[in-house]
């Protein structure tokens, strides 16, 4: 009997696709667990030790949150504190920070923001993508937000926007009155501002200030 060829064997296929199966099983079960410690929320202490987290403890909103970049990666990171910084003029305990961020998504569902913007990586390109919406520098103390809405911080200033969208309209689409409460909006600024603190690899891309702004300008 001649010899068969290797690629007409159908045990070697056989053992070929227990091999790959068997592998590859192995690799998303590995894949799985290293996910879900890289989006695992850190806890206060993390922040207070300075242990970096892909995504902070919602008491994140305690601190400054700034962006830097880190010429290894080769794009922005977060840099998160030391400075701290009050959040609508105080200073936010464990289970206050983690009610009001809580407080702060559903109310982003509610109102579906998504609709139109962008929140890391999903959504609508209607509106300006609100991942690192916080970093802004429109917002900052000598930007045009804070003058136009008359408030002298960031957070205030962003919470009056989120409730009169339509009495500060800049030169780009107009957002409508979708009828945020104070409280809403003081949660939707908290959960914007922790979104701000995530470490999406650089994403979205043009955020930077040495770009210029968030609205990509
Ligand atoms: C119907 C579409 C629409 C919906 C829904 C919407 N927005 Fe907007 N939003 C806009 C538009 C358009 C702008 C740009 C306005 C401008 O620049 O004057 C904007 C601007 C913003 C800005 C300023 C962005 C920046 O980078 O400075 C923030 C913050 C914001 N929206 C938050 C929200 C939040 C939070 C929600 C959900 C509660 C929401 N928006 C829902 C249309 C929308």
């Amino acid at each position: 009997m001649a010899k068969k060829s290797v690629w007409t064997d159908n045990r070697f296929w056989r053992r070929s696709a227990t091999w790959v199966t068997g592998v590859a099983s192995v690799l998303l079960i590995w894949l799985t667990f290293d996910t879900m410690e890289q989006i695992s929320m850190g806890t206060d202490a993390d922040l207070k030790n300075g242990v970096t987290k892909r995504v902070p403890a919602p008491t994140v909103i305690n601190y400054k949150v700034d962006y830097v970049f880190d010429s290894k990666r080769g794009h922005e990171v977060p840099k998160i504190g030391p400075e701290k910084e009050k959040f609508f003029g105080k200073f936010w305990s464990e289970e206050e920070a983690a009610e009001l961020l809580h407080k702060g998504k559903l109310a982003s569902q509610a109102k579906n923001c998504m609709d139109c913007h962008t929140l890391l990586g999903n959504g609508a390109y209607y509106a300006p993508d609100l991942t690192k919406a916080w970093l802004d520098p429109a917002w900052q103390e000598n930007g045009p937000m804070q003058a136009m809405t008359g408030k002298s911080t960031k957070e205030e200033a962003m919470a009056e926007f989120l409730q009169h969208p339509d009495q500060y309209p800049t030169h780009e689409r107009m957002m409508p009155d979708l009828g945020i409460t104070k409280q809403e909006a003081v949660a939707l600024v908290a959960f914007l501002k922790h979104m701000a603190s995530i470490d999406t690899n650089g994403f979205p891309r043009n955020f930077g200030r040495m770009q210029g702004a968030v609205h990509g300008k």
